[in-house]
């Protein structure tokens, strides 16, 4: 008898398996993914109550092509359903992977058709700093609002996100912008954790995607002072957050490099330093504690998977907000600027784009789709484009 060895990691297909078998038996599955069909004539599934085996499991035993049929219409059955199904799991771990930077190419015929595509991305996605002058024009006689994403914007994508700092040249050049500008900086990442890593007051935080937002602190040029909390829509999801956290932190344990972080209105489960070999089985996992949380949606990132309330709010969303509390709903006269890397920062270039006021920025390397109007490769240029949007005001001002 062949039988499946018991693990927490999960592979896809047997993932799928067990939500089968779970139907068939009414108990929870606890198959592993280390290969056990291969080379045996039938597969033995062990069944049990709880997935921390407090119960002695039972065993199913099945013809090996019995299996794989069974395991294919589970799969078909995942893909069918409006969540992230194991077909999408699969096409999200290969658009990770295509925007990973680093990413090496293999042949040279891959590397010039890599050129073209390159080019053409790059006449439809100008860069900000070659348009610099073009943009500054258009915005002339009107007030800038500067929206800055942290994470892979103003500081790079680096293996442990706890160390994600920002340059003390960056900080420099956004306090400048903040003195110039109003200016926010929306994350996905907790308010509290990003603003240890920036550490100014001058500036709106908008952390959550968004669900949580703090106007300046200290008194600043535009003669606010102590505004504190603005906005923060989705407060009673803490506690639910709080707990997905616990549960993922245990699913996703034996899992290398596997990180969960507690954005207090949402979550993130990062896979920077995951193997790309379990992106898929990783991503499954976290996709699976959705089942008994429906009020919870997956989104995903840089290498990153995010679990957040359902609630219709987003990054999008958060920039209408501050428009609106500076003033600015209704104004002709503002020119919204987003500059941000992330597929969660899509949802502000959407805005924009069906406003037809303002434009974004995409930091990004390599070719994406994206709803933004230009482009910058890394930190670094947006720290140049900061730099020369300052030196701009402070010449139009001398000019005034
Ligand atoms: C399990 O049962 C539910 C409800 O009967 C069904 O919607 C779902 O598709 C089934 N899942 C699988 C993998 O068969
Ligand atoms: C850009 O906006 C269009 C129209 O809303 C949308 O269909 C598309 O998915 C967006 N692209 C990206 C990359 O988000
Ligand atoms: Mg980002």
């Amino acid at each position: 008898m062949n039988t499946v060895s018991l693990s927490l990691c999960l592979s896809p297909y047997l993932l799928s398996f067990s939500t089968l078998v779970r139907n068939m038996t009414n108990q929870n599955v606890i198959v592993s993914d280390r290969n056990p069909i291969l080379g045996s004539k039938t597969i033995t599934v062990s069944v049990s109550k709880s997935p921390l085996f407090s119960s002695p499991p039972t065993y199913f035993t099945f013809p090996r092509r019995k299996f794989l049929e069974l395991l294919e219409a589970a799969d078909k059955n995942n893909n069918n359903k409006n969540n992230l199904g194991a077909g999408k799991i699969s096409s999200w771990v290969d658009s990770m992977r295509d925007s990973s930077p680093t990413r090496l190419r293999s042949s040279s015929r891959d590397s010039d058709s890599d050129n073209d595509e390159k080019t053409s991305w790059i006449v439809r996605f100008p860069s900000a700093l070659n348009m610099f002058d073009k943009i500054m024009n258009a915005a002339k006689g009107k007030q800038i609002v500067m929206f800055l994403d942290y994470d892979g914007t103003l500081s790079p994508i680096v293996e442990d996100p706890d160390k994600a700092y920002i340059t003390h040249e960056m900080r420099e050049v956004v306090k400048d912008v903040a003195l110039n500008f109003p200016t926010a900086i929306v994350t996905g990442r907790s308010i509290d954790k990003v603003r240890a890593f920036v550490k100014l007051n001058e500036i709106y935080y908008a952390g959550s995607h968004g669900m949580d937002i703090e106007g300046p602190t200290n008194e600043n040029s535009y003669g606010e002072s102590n505004q504190g909390v603005l906005f923060q829509p989705a407060r009673e999801f803490v506690p639910m957050i709080e707990k997905v956290v616990k549960i993922l932190e245990k699913k996703t344990k034996c899992i290398p490099g596997a990180m969960v972080e507690n954005n207090k209105f949402c979550l993130s489960v990062h896979f920077r330093r995951v193997d790309e070999k379990i992106w898929a089985a990783l991503a499954e996992q976290v996709k699976s504690v959705l089942v008994d949380y429906p009020k919870l949606k997956l989104t995903q990132g840089r290498k990153v998977l995010e679990i957040r309330p359902t609630i219709k709010w987003d990054k999008g969303q958060a920039l209408n907000f501050l428009l609106r509390s500076l003033g600015f709903e209704h104004s002709e006269n503002v020119v919204p600027v987003y500059i941000g890397d992330d597929r969660t920062d899509e949802d502000a270039f959407k805005v924009l784009r069906e406003k037809g006021q303002g434009f974004g920025i995409l930091v990004s390397k390599v070719p994406k789709e994206t709803n933004a109007s230009y482009s910058l490769q890394d930190p670094s240029q947006v720290n140049e484009f900061l730099k020369r949007l300052v030196d701009w005001k402070r010449k139009t001002v001398g000019e005034e």
